[in-house]
C-alpha cells in the first residue's frame, strides 16, 4: 500500500484583502503535496476557511447582513485565488460546514464527559483581530503582543480545557521528538515563553459570541474559535461522523505548515487536545517566516506608501501563476522572514525563468527544428563535458528529494536551476551554431542537441511540484505527455526521431525598469481608488463644512438630474456603501453611495433621487460609480435623501 501523506495549511480568516503573504503557506503546501504525489504517495491536502468568531459577527453586524452573507463572497474570492495559483487541494473545509460543526460538538462532549473540560469564570484580555486571549503578563505595553493593537478586558462564565495537565507531556514530546516542532528556534520560543512557566487551563467557550458552534451540553456557550478552527484538521477527514474511513486512512497529519505567529496554538494546544482525546499526535508542525514590507509583516493595513504590488490577482494576471509560485517557493530562505519588493520579484522571475529556463528550452528546441527538421537526432558517444552535464541532471532528483523531505523548496529549486545553468553553460562550451556550419560535425551536433533535449525534459519533470504551466509546455514540445513523472528521470529515455516543436519563450523577458514604472502607476491608481472610497465614506460628515464662494458658472458645471433607483444591493467589502442601479431618463447607471448606515437596499428601490450625472466615473471597492446621489446631512448623524417634492419623470433636469 502506498505511503500516506496528510498535509494541511491553516484555515484562513475570511478577511478579504488577500495579499501575496497569504499565498505563501498554501503555495508551499501545494508544492509539497504535488511532490509527494509524484513520489507515488497517497496524499491528502487540506485547506479552508476559519469562519466563526467575534470578528465576523461584528463585521457582518456593521453591514447589517448575516455572517453568512458577509463571508460567502470572501470565501469565493479565496477559492478563486487558489484556482488562479493552481493550488490543487483535496478538500476545502469551511468551519460552517455541517460535518465540521458536528465533529466539534462530539469533541467537546467527549472532553466534557472525561473531565478535561469544566466550567469556571474567565478573565482575560481579548484581541479581536487575532481572536486571541492574553493574560496581563503576556501583553506588550498593554497591547496585543502579536499585532500591537488594543485589547479589551473580558470576564465571563466559561468552560475550560485542562491544559495544565498536559504541559509535562508536551515538554517530553519536544525532548523526545525534536522534529515535532521545526525550525528549532520555534521550539525554544515555545519552551521559554510558555511551557517552562507551566501552562494554565485554557478557556474554550464564549457566551458573548453567538456566531460559533453551540456546545452540546450548554447551548448558551459557543466553542472558542481557535479550538473550533484547530479541530478542522480532524473533522475534514470525517472525525466524529458515521464515516471515519478518511480519518483512519490519513490521521495523524504528516505536516501542519503554519505561519510563525500561530505556532503556539498548533504546537501546544493541538497536541494537548489530541492527548486528551487519546488520538495520535501530528507528526510535525512547521512554523514558517513572513513576507515583510519595510521590515513589518505584510498585511494590507500596514502597506504604507510603498509601491509594492502585493495583490495576487494582479500579479498572476500580469506575470502568470508560475512566476508567482516560483517567487514564493524560491526567494525566501525557508523558515526565515523575507522582505518583499516588486523589484526582487521581477528580478528573480526574469533571471531564472525568462533568462535561464526559458532561454535553454527555446534555444534547444529552435536548434533541433532548424538543424534536424524537428526530429530528435540520435544520442552520441560521450565527449567533453557531456558526462558532467548528464551526471548533474541525473543527480538533481536526489537533491530535490532530500530538500523537499526537509521541506526546503528554495533548496530543491536551487538544485534544478543549477542543472539549467549548467546546461546553458554547456551550450556555450559546445557551440552548436559552429558545429552546424561543418557537415563533418553533424553527428556531434546531433549528440549535443540530444543531451540538451534530455536535460530540458528532465528539468521539466523535476519542476512539476513547483510550476504548473511551464513543465507541461516543455514536455509537450518534446512530444511527452503531461503525466510524465519521477520514474521518467533516467537520462536517455527520448527516442531518436521524436518530434520536437520549437517553443516560443515561455516567460517573456521583462524590462524591469519599465515594469516597475507601470506597476507603480497601477499601485498608485489602486491607492487612489481606496482613498476615493474613504473620501466617499467621509463625504457626509464633511458636508457641513463651509465652502468658498463660487460663481454661477461654477455651479453651472454641475449636471443634476432626477433618477429612479431600480435596484440596490450592499457593497459587501464596505460597511458604508450601497450600490444602486439608477434609471435616468432612458439611461441606466451604476452608482455607489455611502448611505448603507441610513438606508437598506430594499428601502432604496423605487426612490426618486437627485443625481450628479457629469462626475468622472470611479470604481469604489471594485464597483463602478457613474454619479452621485444627493443627500441632506445634519452633521449629527442624521441623513436624508434629496427627492423632488412632486411626482416628476426620471431624467428631468434639476436646476
Ligand atoms: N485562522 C487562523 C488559522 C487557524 S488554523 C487552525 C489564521 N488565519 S490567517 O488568515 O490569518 O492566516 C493564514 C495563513 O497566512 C497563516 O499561515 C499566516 O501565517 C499566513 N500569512 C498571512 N500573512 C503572511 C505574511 N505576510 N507572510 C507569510 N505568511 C503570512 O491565522
Amino acid at each position: 500500500m502506498a505511503k500516506k501523506y496528510y498535509i494541511t495549511t491553516p484555515i484562513y480568516y475570511p478577511s478579504g484583502n488577500w495579499h501575496i503573504g497569504h499565498c505563501y503557506t498554501t503555495v508551499i503546501c501545494d508544492a509539497l503535496a504535488r511532490f509527494h504525489t509524484l513520489m507515488g504517495e497517497d496524499v491528502f491536502f487540506l485547506t479552508g476557511t476559519d469562519e466563526h468568531g467575534q470578528k465576523v459577527e461584528k463585521e457582518a453586524a456593521k453591514r447589517g447582513i448575516t455572517p453568512r452573507e458577509f463571508i460567502d463572497p470572501l470565501v469565493a474570492e479565496l477559492k478563486d485565488m487558489w484556482r488562479l495559483l493552481d493550488v490543487r487541494y483535496d478538500r476545502f473545509i469551511r468551519t460552517t460546514d455541517g460535518d465540521h460543526v458536528k465533529g466539534v460538538q462530539r469533541v467537546y462532549q467527549k472532553l466534557y464527559e472525561s473531565g478535561d473540560i469544566y466550567k469556571s469564570v474567565y478573565t482575560g484580555y481579548y484581541c479581536t483581530p487575532c481572536e486571541s486571549f492574553w493574560t496581563e503578563s503576556q501583553l506588550a505595553g498593554g497591547k496585543c503582543p502579536d499585532c500591537g493593537r488594543e485589547v479589551t478586558l473580558q470576564k465571563e462564565e466559561s468552560y475550560f480545557f485542562r491544559l495544565s495537565k498536559y504541559a509535562p507531556r508536551i515538554l517530553k514530546l519536544y525532548e523526545e521528538n525534536p522534529s515535532f516542532l521545526q525550525p528549532k528556534s520555534r521550539m525554544n520560543e515555545m519552551v521559554n515563553n510558555f511551557l517552562k512557566a507551566g501552562l494554565t487551563d485554557f478557556s474554550v467557550s464564549r457566551t458573548t459570541v453567538k456566531w460559533g458552534v453551540p456546545l452540546p451540553f450548554d447551548e448558551k456557550h459557543t466553542a472558542y474559535v481557535w479550538i473550533d478552527a484547530l479541530l478542522n484538521y480532524l473533522t475534514a477527514l470525517g472525525y466524529g461522523t458515521a464515516d471515519e474511513s478518511l480519518f483512519e486512512r490519513y490521521w495523524p497529519a504528516d505536516l501542519h505548515l503554519v505561519g510563525k505567529e500561530i505556532v503556539r496554538f498548533h504546537a501546544i494546544i493541538l497536541p494537548a487536545l489530541m492527548m486528551a482525546l487519546g488520538l495520535p499526535l501530528p507528526k510535525q508542525i512547521y512554523g514558517h517566516g513572513w513576507l515583510l514590507i519595510g521590515g513589518e509583516k505584510l498585511s494590507k493595513s500596514k502597506e504604507n506608501a510603498r509601491p509594492e504590488l502585493t495583490d495576487p490577482y494582479e500579479l498572476v494576471k500580469r506575470y502568470g501563476a508560475d512566476a508567482v509560485r516560483y517567487y514564493l517557493l524560491r526567494e525566501i530562505p525557508f523558515g526565515s522572514d523575507g522582505e518583499y519588493t516588486t523589484e526582487r520579484f521581477l528580478l528573480r522571475v526574469n533571471a531564472d525563468l525568462a533568462n535561464d529556463l526559458g532561454n535553454l528550452v527555446s534555444r534547444t528546441t529552435a536548434m533541433i527544428v532548424q538543424n534536424f527538421g524537428g526530429k530528435l537526432p540520435a544520442r552520441g558517444p560521450l565527449e567533453g563535458t557531456d558526462g558532467e552535464l548528464i551526471a548533474m541532471a541525473e543527480g538533481a532528483f536526489e537533491r530535490v528529494k532530500e530538500a523537499m523531505e526537509g521541506l526546503n523548496a528554495p533548496e530543491a529549486l536551487d538544485a534544478v536551476f543549477a542543472v539549467v545553468g549548467r546546461a546553458n553553460k554547456y551550450i556555450d562550451e559546445t557551440t552548436p551554431w559552429i558545429l552546424a556550419k561543418d557537415e563533418t560535425k553533424r553527428a556531434r551536433l546531433g549528440a549535443v542537441l540530444y543531451n540538451l533535449a534530455e536535460v530540458c525534459r528532465m528539468c521539466a519533470v523535476l519542476l512539476k511540484p513547483f510550476l504548473t504551466k511551464a513543465p507541461a509546455l516543455i514536455l509537450k514540445s518534446f512530444s511527452c505527455g503531461e503525466d510524465m513523472g519521477f520514474n521518467a528521470l533516467p537520462f536517455g529515455l527520448l527516442r531518436e526521431g521524436t518530434e520536437v516543436v520549437k517553443l516560443p519563450p515561455i516567460f517573456p523577458r521583462l524590462g524591469v525598469k519599465k515594469e516597475l514604472a507601470e506597476v507603480e502607476k497601477l499601485v498608485s491608481a489602486q491607492k487612489k481608488q481606496q482613498n476615493a472610497i474613504k473620501k466617499e465614506e467621509k463625504n457626509m460628515a464633511e458636508g457641513a463644512e463651509k465652502k468658498p464662494e463660487i460663481s454661477i458658472d461654477d455651479f453651472g458645471k454641475v449636471e443634476l438630474k432626477i433618477g429612479e433607483v431600480i435596484a440596490c444591493e450592499r457593497v459587501v467589502k464596505s460597511e458604508k456603501l450601497l450600490h444602486e442601479t439608477v434609471k435616468i431618463g432612458e439611461e441606466v447607471r451604476s452608482v455607489v453611495s455611502g448611505i448603507a448606515k441610513f438606508y437598506t437596499p430594499e428601502e432604496m428601490v423605487g426612490k426618486k433621487v437627485v443625481v450628479v450625472t457629469n462626475l468622472k466615473p470611479v470604481k469604489l471597492c471594485g464597483v463602478l460609480s457613474e454619479g452621485m446621489i444627493l443627500c441632506a446631512d445634519d452633521g449629527k448623524g442624521g441623513l436624508a435623501l434629496v427627492s423632488p417634492e412632486k411626482a416628476v419623470e426620471s431624467g428631468a433636469t434639476v436646476r
